[in-house]
């Protein structure tokens, strides 16, 4: 039933190139729909036996990469970087900060982007070494059109940017489990992009990857659009190229924070990422446990393009499946669907000599909430062409920053903190309610702000506020 609806869907599309991309496109939907089904009926059940922590042969420590290596010449670098590209998965909405196109545009520091403070990275790389590395990213039907609307700026610029899109799957109905689009050219609501793991197949569909074989090109060092720490590692990737490793998880030690994020594992004597999905619900305090699995998945990764070629051709990728269900309106009624997704980090166990190599907390500097955007864009931190450096007036790590609903959305953070505080000093800042932050002030120590229901507080401009606990109505 499934295969006719798909092959139903693409009966309307005339041009014939467009249809056999479509067609292709559908191929890969309808392979991870069959190994999803039959996953429902077989249960692919992990044996928490075979789980163990990785060998010290499988997981480096950053620093003996750094003392094993002679110091940087700038031409040994020129030929390490000649294999290199960099590729920013973009395919993601920033949904979860209330913004309604892709993450990577918004705003991070003097008035540029994620995506225009990355090319600067590159572009500064380039020059440096006088070398030629491509930068590449990932969209999605989601994010294409305003990504596109920004890149073009940098035509003239000695940067060479290539995009692509990744797969366009038909959301499925979570009931009748059958297609929702009822024709190739449904609106956006009824497709989904298939999570990051989707790379592989769609820079093989799209000629991307050849492109990049054919150009010489060896590695590729792929990482989250939004993780403002993944710059590119001289050390890594010449530990990759030395080492022959086709594949590089960056990892880094779990903080109570981030007990939920996959792991690396050793399973069956391979090298392997555990996500919390795939934890037994009996195993789950022991997933969590910082002694047992004592690092997380940063999504930085580098992987050796000549074997993506090979895993792909050869069908042998199977990524665990992530079923994500959904609600959404169509024609006014609300439908449940489901969304089959995979993860690129799950693709390790496919890859030979693959390693987890233990990188500092600096490399994994996400901004998944407006609280992260306050501490990227405040004087914690300074801008060096295009890299995020912490200012060396800091002392101890970064302060714990908690606004409240008020602040969830892009817009009302912009409007309720127009101008950033000083933070240099703050240790830990609680807000919640209303409340709107003037110009010039400073936060010390630790500073609450609760403004309650019906109310609002004016931090006036020029103020110092330091071990302090604002409440109620006050306008100080
Ligand atoms: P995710 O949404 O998978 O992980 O996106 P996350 O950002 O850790 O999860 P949230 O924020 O809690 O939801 C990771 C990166 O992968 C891209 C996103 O744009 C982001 O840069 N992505 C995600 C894709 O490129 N394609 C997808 O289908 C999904």
């Amino acid at each position: 039933q499934m295969r006719n609806a798909l092959n139903k869907l693409g009966e309307g599309i005339a041009d014939t190139k467009q249809r056999e991309s479509f067609e292709a496109e559908m191929d890969g939907f309808f392979e991870l729909y069959q190994r999803y089904l039959i996953s429902t009926v077989k249960g692919e059940k992990l044996n928490w036996a075979n789980v163990h922590t990785p060998t010290p042969e499988e997981v480096v420590d950053y620093s003996k990469l750094r003392a094993q290596k002679e110091p940087e010449e700038p031409e040994s670098a020129k030929k390490y970087l000649s294999k290199l590209g960099v590729l920013k998965l973009n395919g993601g909405l920033g949904t979860s900060m209330g913004c309604v196109g892709p993450k990577s545009i918004i705003e991070v520091r003097d008035g540029k982007s994620f995506l225009d403070l990355m090319v600067r990275q590159i572009e500064n790389l380039n020059r440096v070494y006088g070398a030629d590395v491509p930068f590449i990213l990932m969209n999605s039907f989601n994010t294409d059109s305003d990504t596109e609307t920004i890149i073009e700026k940098y035509k003239g610029h000695n940067i060479n940017i290539r995009s692509f899109n990744q797969s366009k799957y038909p959301r499925i109905n979570k009931d009748t489990l059958l297609p929702i689009p009822e024709s190739a050219q449904d609106s956006p609501d009824a497709w989904y992009p298939p999570g990051h793991g989707d790379i592989f197949e769609s820079m093989y569909r799209t000629g991307v990857l050849d492109e990049l074989i054919n150009a010489g090109k060896e590695i590729l060092f792929v990482s989250n659009g939004d993780n403002l720490g993944a710059t590119v590692d001289l050390d890594i990737l010449k530990y990759m190229i030395d080492s022959d490793s086709e594949y590089i998880m960056e990892i880094t030690d779990k903080t109570r924070a981030d007990v939920k994020g996959g792991t690396i594992i050793n399973y069956n004597g391979n090298v392997q990422l555990l996500e919390i999905a795939q934890v037994p619900k009996e195993h789950v305090e022991e997933f969590k446990s910082i002694k047992k699995f004592k690092y997380f998945n940063t999504n930085n990764l580098w992987i050796n393009l000549k074997a993506i070629k090979r895993v792909v051709e050869s069908q042998e990728l199977k990524l665990e499946i992530l079923p994500n269900p959904k609600s959404i309106v169509r024609g006014g009624k609300e439908t449940q669907v489901l969304q089959l997704e995979t993860a690129v980090g799950a693709a390790i166990r496919y890859f030979k000599n693959a390693k987890g190599v233990n990188v500092p907390r600096s490399r994994f500097l996400p901004v998944k909430t407006c609280s992260d955007l306050l501490l990227v864009k405040s004087d914690l931190y300074t801008l060096q062409r295009g890299t995020l450096v912490l200012s060396p007036n800091r002392y101890g790590g970064v302060p714990l920053i908690k606004l409240g609903d008020n602040f969830k959305k892009i817009s009302d953070f912009q409007k309720r903190i127009p101008h950033i505080p000083a933070i240099i000093e703050l240790d830990h800042l609680t807000v919640t309610g209303n409340v709107y932050f003037g110009k010039n002030v400073e936060l010390k120590g630790t500073v609450i702000i609760v403004c309650e229901e019906g109310n609002k507080i004016q931090i006036p401009p020029g103020s110092t506020l330091e071990n302090v606990v604002i409440t109620g109505s006050l306008s100080i």
